[in-house]
């Protein structure tokens, strides 16, 4: 009945309303006549970054009013980690291992972004990132396959709901495909270089969750992939996207990327760029002010388009709109609205998410949680300390900034009465070049300090560490450090923040360090000389409160990272699951200077209880290709405390068609344990498991072979155990 309906209005448009539909304009300010007039003859099909719900019904009036055929807009923006209430940035909700928060804060987010009558996120961003210096890692899940294809998938369901068209849900995209996390040197938008081996085993997996899942759109990528920039990718977008998968949604390109075809030197000129995506599988064209799908009717009319052609790229677009019910309800309530956004719901939603993704990085002499007695007077230093703008994170648009929590202030709200804070920020810390979205939103206009007020900052800091019992630092990166176009050629800590630390530390107090950054900075030093150490990412709205239970053991820290935190940048890339090569071992093969090894491994978090794990099972020790065995291991709480662990299982296939890695991810689960409870936790390995794409023989195998399998804690997993799979 959808696509009758579809087809229905296709046989009424004319080509420049069908071209209509394809095209997606950017309103950041109030609509002009001349976007109202675009609107009213059918030139558009969607909007985005438009959030204010009297302009959305505005909007959309004209829509359903004036055109012609009646059509509704639909509206997208990038809500990445929330709306009003901002939730943990995407790669702490990945660190959280708990599809479970992802999928209630994705749709607590939904909530709040189709109550002011936004239909589509742009998110989520499912791009395997292996090099922190890119600034996107942010927005991702991470380095690994099998993690980032459980959170696509979760947040997938959280945006869309039980189905497209749900209630209070909205149309999720995965983007950006594919393969833009590999950007070279981790520059932003560089070019991307990957074998098919590595597309489709590492970078590949978590967008064919998705659309398993059932997304309803996909994103183009901006970079060239393997020279052939990836909004023209035919390849990509036809043979894979819909011939393999069969996806049945549309995609969309990034923000201007048709017309950076010609940037590419792919496309010959405007029109060449529209004709080149267009045939590529681009159905939408998201563009800036110089739109490259105007073109499509002229290339239409002189029969280089068939009228075939064009409808099958317009009607999922139309089929989107009847699904989420636009035609029988194309307006918002208003005045809904405004009690949805920023509710309790979803701020205790948001609160629970931040305390379930921080890892526990450090606790020597168990400083942590902080004892109510002993503790009376905390100085709480550093850059990053009393923001309510940073703690939210990049890409973040239309939040309150009164309405976060700062870590100050969080800590006043739950430390036992009668504690004293002394706060001092000690250093300022800015990028070298200024962000494109602070050019576009207005940054932060607090004037830089001058030499003599450094100096004092700096000194003021170091004197109220000394005449504390305890001393909160909170230092990383400014939001606008992560994020697009936020890449960076090093992993230091910007500015005079280590000398900071290393001054604090010296005055002998203990020190927490809270971090707060999408990325894993330097911590060489600090691991081995900072007793407690809690990677906070930027946690959201309620992350003043979540750090501050944190520190207080109101909750317990279970998050685990979800990639490899290098020594220093010169170990990038940096992944647990590399293949092994002539002599793996020996120290000094690797680099003369350093340890091949991260600082933290893949997986690695700590609590404040302790873990045991024992009596690993596996129901078979031979199956034949193609079917799946199970495991089980029991988890046992030996602490005083209740916490949960994640229990991660992980394979290495000793032979086949191609080399493997020397351990994949292939199981998890987080699991809540009381003190002195046994949990048996279970997987199941099922054949696509095991199986892999070979460079050897180009395609999907399954290899007759032995696996070594662990489990554990943390990539480092010891526990082990195996099987045969024979033919
Ligand atoms: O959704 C984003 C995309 O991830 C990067 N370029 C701009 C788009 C719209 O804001």
């Amino acid at each position: 009945a959808v696509r009758q309906r579809a087809d229905t209005l296709l046989q009424q448009m004319t080509p420049e309303e069908k071209a209509g539909q394809l095209s997606q304009l950017f309103l950041f300010t109030k609509p002009d006549a001349a976007m109202e007039s675009r609107i009213a003859k059918g030139q558009v099909g969607s909007l985005l970054f438009v959030t204010d719900p009297s302009v959305i019904n505005h909007l959309q009036h004209v829509a359903v009013e004036q055109s012609r055929l009646h059509i509704p807009l639909l509206f997208g923006f990038d809500v990445i980690h929330g709306l009003r209430t901002i939730f943990p940035v995407p790669i702490a909700m990945a660190a959280s291992w708990d599809p479970d928060t992802i999928e209630r804060a994705q749709a607590a987010a939904a909530k709040e972004a189709r109550a002011v009558g936004i239909h589509w996120a742009f998110a989520p961003m499912v791009d395997i990132a292996r090099d922190p210096r890119w600034g996107r890692i942010v927005e991702g899940a991470g380095a690994d396959p099998y993690l980032g294809s459980a959170v696509a998938a979760a947040q997938v369901h959280g945006f869309q709901g039980a189905y497209l068209g749900a209630p209070d849900h909205i149309v999720a995209c995965a983007k950006h495909f594919a393969g833009y996390g590999a950007a070279e040197g981790g520059r932003d938008y560089d070019s991307v270089d990957l074998s098919d081996a590595q597309l489709r085993n590492v970078y590949l997996p978590p967008f064919k969750s998705a659309v398993d899942a059932g997304v309803g759109t996909i994103m183009s990528a901006y970079m060239d992939l393997n020279g052939v920039p990836a909004t023209g990718n035919r390849w990509l977008l036809h043979d894979v996207l819909r011939g393999e998968w069969n996806f049945g949604g549309f995609v969309v390109s990034d923000a201007d990327a048709v017309n950076n075809l010609q940037t590419h030197g792919f496309a010959a000129d405007k029109a060449d760029a529209a004709m080149r995506a267009f045939t590529a599988g681009v159905n939408m064209e998201m563009a800036l002010n110089k739109d490259a799908y105007d073109n499509l009717p002229a290339e239409y009319k002189a029969g280089k388009i068939s009228s075939e052609q064009l409808d099958a790229a317009v009607r999922p677009i139309l089929e989107t709109k009847i699904r989420l019910g636009l035609f029988e309800n194309p307006y918002v309530d208003e005045a809904r609205a405004a009690q949805v956004l920023g509710a309790t719901e979803q701020k205790q939603e948001s609160l629970r998410a931040a305390e379930r993704s921080a890892v526990l990085l450090r606790n020597e002499h168990a400083l942590l949680p902080l004892q109510s007695s002993g503790n009376r007077n905390i100085a709480v230093i550093g850059p990053l300390a009393d923001s309510k703008r940073d703690i939210t994170g990049p890409w973040v648009f239309v939040n309150k900034e009164q309405e976060s929590v700062s870590v100050l202030e969080g800590l006043k709200q739950v430390a036992p009465q009668g504690t004293q804070f002394t706060y001092s920020q000690g250093v300022q810390i800015s990028r070298k070049f200024p962000s494109m979205f602070d050019a576009i939103f207005g940054g932060d206009k607090t004037p830089v300090w001058t030499e003599a007020e450094q100096k004092q900052e700096f000194d003021k800091a170091v004197q109220t560490a000394r005449s504390a019992d305890v001393v909160v630092m909170v230092l990383g990166e400014r939001q606008n450090m992560d994020g697009e176009a936020a890449s960076r050629s090093s992993l230091e800590l910007p500015g005079r923040q280590q000398e900071l630390l290393e001054a604090v530390a010296a005055t002998g107090k203990p020190v927490v360090l809270v971090m707060m950054s999408a990325r894993p900075l330097e911590l060489r030093w600090a691991s081995k000389n900072i007793p407690a150490i809690l990677d906070a990412w930027y946690p959201g709205t309620e992350g003043g409160i979540a750090i501050a239970n944190l520190l207080y053991g109101k909750a317990v820290p279970a998050g685990k990272l979800p990639y490899d935190w290098p020594r220093d940048v010169g170990q990038v890339p940096i992944f647990y699951s590399h293949d092994v090569t002539h002599q793996p071992e020996k120290q000094g093969t690797r680099y003369w200077n350093e340890e091949s090894t991260p600082l933290f491994p893949f997986g690695y978090g700590l609590s404040y209880t302790n873990f045991q794990f024992s009596n690993l099972h596996i129901n078979h020790e031979q199956i034949h290709r193609g079917e799946g065995l199970d495991v089980a291991v029991d988890v046992r709480n030996s602490g005083t405390i209740t916490g949960d662990e994640v229990a991660q299982l992980y394979l290495h296939q000793q032979s086949g068609t191609s080399s493997r890695p020397v351990r994949e991810l292939k199981g998890f689960h987080r699991v809540t344990i009381a003190p002195g409870e046994t949990k048996t936790v279970h997987f199941n390995i099922d054949k696509v498991d095991l199986t892999y794409w070979s460079a050897a023989t180009r395609s999907w195998v399954q290899d007759d072979t032995r696996f070594d399998l662990w489990v554990g804690d943390d990539s480092n997993a010891s526990l082990h155990s195996g099987f045969t799979v024979a033919p």
